[in-house]
């Protein structure tokens, strides 16, 4: 049993497209998964606080000399990374904000990306400790053109982001399904989204194969 950890932070709780190219790759991986787990984490409905002064100095302080200050400040923080850490999967659904990842996804990156938690760094380098996951993420754009060698590629600060920060936690596995033009026609934006879910549906079939000798 796989168990996935959804994280949807769309402001828009209906009509989101992104959430709802999300929920068509979540239904679609049941169908072929029917025994997966998925949790999930609603950035917008359940907004995660900022990192504060206490927070950071949390971070930066042993375990075993956290005070019950400390402690308190950095709880959220902890909760946010056993959920990532509980997981094998992730499914993002995230919408392109001002060419960028909305601030209510950037707080919750803001808690997970923790050294010492989900990464290290040895004055050199830094290795990511959340290998052995794959991530899915569904993101959505109003205007099209951001994909490689598309006139707006340059000013993606979305995609190549998300690919960063999931590939500085150890996670290297990354499917991306971008819903481009989705502030379009109804043509344009139908065919957006249709783009979308038969790449869905390539992919979760690729990835539900079972090898014959484990059948
Ligand atoms: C605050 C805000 C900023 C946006 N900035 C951009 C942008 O920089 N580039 C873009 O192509 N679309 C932008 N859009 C459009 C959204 O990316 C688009 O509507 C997308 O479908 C939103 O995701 P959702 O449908 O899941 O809510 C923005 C929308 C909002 C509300």
């Amino acid at each position: 049993m796989t168990t996935i950890l959804r994280i949807d932070a769309s402001s828009r709780t209906t009509s989101s497209i992104s959430r709802s190219v999300g929920d068509y790759f979540e239904q679609s991986w049941l169908t072929h998964n029917p025994r997966d787990l998925v949790l999930r984490r609603d950035v917008v409905t359940d907004p995660i606080t900022h990192i504060a002064q206490q927070t950071i100095t949390g971070f930066y302080t042993p375990a075993d000399r956290l005070t019950d200050e400390l402690q308190t400040a950095t709880a959220l923080s902890d909760r946010l990374i056993a959920e990532l850490q509980a997981a094998d999967m992730l499914l993002l659904t995230v919408p392109m904000y001002n060419f960028a990842v909305p601030s209510a996804f950037k707080a919750w990156i803001d808690h997970i990306v923790r050294i010492g938690h989900t990464f290290t760094y040895d004055g050199s380098s830094f290795s990511g400790l959340l290998t052995g996951r794959r991530a899915y993420v569904v993101t959505s754009h109003g205007a099209a053109g951001y994909r490689h060698g598309d006139p707006f590629a340059a000013a993606d600060f979305l995609v190549p982001y998300l690919r960063f920060i999931l590939q500085f936690l150890g996670i290297t596995d990354v499917h991306v399904f971008a819903v481009e033009g989705t502030t379009g026609d109804e043509l344009t934006l139908t065919a957006a989204i249709e783009r979308a879910k038969r790449e869905i549906d390539a992919v979760v079939a690729a990835a539900s194969i079972v090898p014959v000798a484990a059948a």
